[in-house]
């Protein structure tokens, strides 16, 4: 069967957890050549899924015509140039989060775009997540979300956050949630409320321009021994829970009987695949039960690091949807499937409602936010468009 022909541009920390190895396993991609600035880096990575194309120069990638779509990974500053580059040298586009630093920017992809007529999916790929997908319909299904609240909390502050510096897990991290929450609202942000008393610790509150209102818990000062999402959703009546992508329940939904379901876990190929076959026995308790044990383990300075850092990544074995937004890019490409995975669009939304934030932050007023007022050209119940292949 024939494959969309993917290169990945940026090789690093994601692009190894997830998108190396979704492309070698999807069913409608293959990996067809890799791109990074490090030399050493794409060798043995090229050694590891047989991809003779090793680029360091991602013009070359863009120049190559057996390439269909760029998958680019790189960080966060190049994300713009890179993604309009490639529209204009004609390829389809899967860009990874947040879509850029300012709304300014990402309206620059959006034209590009639209001059381009190729796809482009920006990584908020939570839309994929198969429990995420199941919570929406059911949303839809039963007189559309009415009260939202998602809890995102890690250790943020102590750990992966330094990266980034202080304040801007809003940026790097809620982009993901105020994109979901869009998603399971079926309507635009056209209010923004956020409250804090330190960095990176805030609650925010969104108003919809469907009446939907959704409260943010958001704090990067957790534990690892708590699951990092919790999302709780009220429809017309009843409710929904969803416990870490890994378990969702419902509760008195007016047209589907109480129910619970157990998603399994989302495994890299190197890693051992207990968790998976766990999750999908026992749902959220073999979750709390696996983080702890591996909080314990991590904790254990008895074990040298080589040890320590052999032990899986525990954020990714949940599936958040990678793989799928991975499989439907390529679905996109061969067969002009109607795109539902996150948009330029969807990307600019975000990043709308980041600056929004932070601003709101900083007054301590709520910010309008007056460009969703006018109609989102993919409407949201609705929102799929056909890109010619
Ligand atoms: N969707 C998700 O769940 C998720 C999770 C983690 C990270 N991310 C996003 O993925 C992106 C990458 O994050 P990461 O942690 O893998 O970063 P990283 O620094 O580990 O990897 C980036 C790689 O890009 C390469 N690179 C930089 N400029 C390049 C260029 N011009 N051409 C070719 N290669 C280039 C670097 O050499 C590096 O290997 C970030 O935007 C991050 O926000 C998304």
């Amino acid at each position: 069967m024939k494959k969309a022909r993917l290169a990945v541009i940026g090789t690093g920390g994601l692009a190894q957890s997830q998108h190396l190895p979704n492309i070698q396993r999807s069913g409608l991609a293959e990996l067809a050549a890799l791109c990074d600035l490090n030399p050493e880096l794409l060798q043995s990575l090229g050694r590891k899924y047989q991809v003779a194309k090793t680029k360091t120069d991602y013009r070359e990638v863009l120049a190559d015509p057996d390439i269909d779509g760029v998958v680019i990974a790189t960080r966060e500053d190049t994300h713009v140039p890179l993604t309009i580059e490639a529209l204009q040298a004609g390829k389809h586009v899967y860009v990874e989060k947040p879509l850029a630093e300012t709304p300014e920017e990402c309206s620059k992809v959006v034209e590009a775009r639209q001059a381009s007529g190729k796809c482009v999916i920006v990584g908020m790929n939570r839309r994929c997540a198969p429990a995420y997908v199941m919570a929406r319909q059911l949303l839809l299904d039963n007189g559309g979300a009415r009260n939202l609240f998602y809890r995102i909390a890690d250790t943020y502050s102590f750990t992966w956050g330094h990266r980034f510096g202080k304040g801007n897990r809003m940026l790097h991290e809620l982009c993901h949630i105020f994109d979901i929450l869009r998603f399971f609202a079926d309507s635009e942000v056209a209010e923004v409320y956020c409250r804090s008393q330190r960095d990176d610790d805030e609650s925010i509150l969104l108003t919809f321009h469907s009446g939907c209102t959704a409260c943010i818990l958001s704090s990067g000062y957790a534990s690892y021994t708590i699951p990092k999402e919790h999302f709780e959703a009220v429809a017309e009546a009843g409710m929904l829970i969803v416990e870490e992508f890994v378990e969702l329940r419902t509760f008195g939904l007016p047209h589907v009987p109480d129910l619970v379901k157990f998603f399994p876990g989302h495994s890299h190929p190197d890693h051992d695949r207990q968790h998976v076959q766990r999750f999908a026995e026992k749902g959220y308790p073999a979750l709390l039960e696996f983080r702890s044990q591996l909080a314990a383990k991590k904790a254990n300075t008895a074990l040298p690091d080589a040890e320590r850092n052999k032990l899986p990544l525990l954020n990714y074995a949940v599936d958040k949807g990678w793989q799928a937004a991975i499989d439907h890019f390529a679905d996109i490409i061969l067969n002009g499937a109607k795109q539902h995975a996150a948009s330029e669009i969807d990307g600019l939304r975000a990043s709308e409602i980041t600056a929004a934030a932070i601003q709101s932050r900083q007054t301590r007023k709520p910010v309008s936010i007056s460009s969703t007022a006018t109609a989102n050209p993919f409407p949201f119940t609705s929102f799929v468009r056909a890109i010619p292949t």
